[in-house]
């Protein structure tokens, strides 16, 4: 495996697949890699015959008081990870190269309407800082695939918009969530836990899937599934912040007639936020 850091190397490589003929996929992280990304990377492998990981912990996706600072780096471990993952190039870049003109006077890219709802409520500008930055990633790498994880529903979702609606030739493709023994879904912030923490953890995808269960047994009153499921959190020590169901597609509130569903939750575990959440089809 390559570890590139500039763009015009990035290119050239790109160029010589494209000169053999072979189709290309980006995988965009922001390092700490774990099983979940991985799984992203066998999917890219499935689809292109040449895989490129980008690790950038991108600066403009964290509010002025998150955990920009603290998130956790493994440059090295990343590196041994991707090339047991069977990825042919990584490409780690310093800010000045994905933000030519600074952080403050870069060109935005923002998906309105469904970055401003759930984690976006709760994050102000977080989507439109993930949207500039996976739209450079897209024009630095030009590939036929890209591949993004369920575990991170709303920005699958923002993404494909993004690029349905910029008409960026690019396939997106959803990987699974990948998932501890536990229930719990894998994410480079679970290193922030504690033990007591980890064990209680859990409880967000329990919450998520008993209020999936509990409409699928056809209790339609969604305040009541809705409250249930953050009362369940509360009590399992977390401070929630949202536990919703909501149309798949386009994350609109579900009418009598909405066949696919999510439901989805952001919670706080101490100083941790985590979201979670599961896909599900109701069958007539
Ligand atoms: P990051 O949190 O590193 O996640 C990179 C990709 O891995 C995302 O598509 C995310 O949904 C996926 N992923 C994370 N945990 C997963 C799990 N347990 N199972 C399956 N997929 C999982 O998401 C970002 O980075 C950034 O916002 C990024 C898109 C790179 C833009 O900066």
């Amino acid at each position: 495996m390559k570890t590139i850091s500039d763009i015009l190397t990035l290119r050239a490589q790109v160029d010589e697949w494209r000169h053999d003929g072979d189709t290309v996929a980006i995988v965009p992280t922001m390092g700490s890699l774990h099983k979940g990304h991985i799984s992203l990377m066998q999917l890219a492998s499935e689809y292109a015959e040449r895989v490129v990981a980008t690790v950038f912990v991108n600066p403009t996706q964290f509010g002025p008081n998150e955990d920009f600072e603290k998130y956790p780096r493994a440059f090295d471990a990343d590196r041994s990870r991707l090339t047991r993952g069977g990825v042919d190039v990584m490409f780690a870049p310093e800010h000045e190269e994905i933000f030519p003109f600074g952080l403050d006077h870069g060109t935005f890219v923002s998906v309105p309407d469904l970055s401003t709802i759930l984690c976006g409520e709760k994050r102000p500008g977080h989507f439109d800082g993930v949207t500039s930055v996976v739209n450079r990633l897209f024009n630095i790498v030009g590939p036929d695939f890209a591949v993004f994880g369920q575990k991170d529903y709303q920005q699958l979702v923002i993404i494909r918009r993004m690029v349905d609606d910029l008409h960026i030739p690019i396939k997106i493709l959803a990987c699974p969530t990948h998932r501890e023994e536990s229930g719990l879904a894998m994410s480079s912030r679970n290193r922030y836990l504690s033990d007591a923490e980890r064990e209680q953890a859990p409880a967000l995808y329990q919450a998520i899937c008993e209020c999936r269960d509990r409409y699928l047994e056809g209790e339609r009153d969604l305040k009541k599934l809705e409250q249930a499921g953050l009362a369940r959190l509360s009590q399992a020590g977390f401070e929630p912040e949202y536990l919703v169901i909501r149309k798949s597609g386009d994350l609109a509130l579900p009418e009598a007639d909405s066949r696919h569903l999510s439901v989805m939750g952001a919670a706080r575990l101490g100083t941790t936020r985590l979201i979670d959440n599961v896909l599900f089809e109701v069958k007539t």
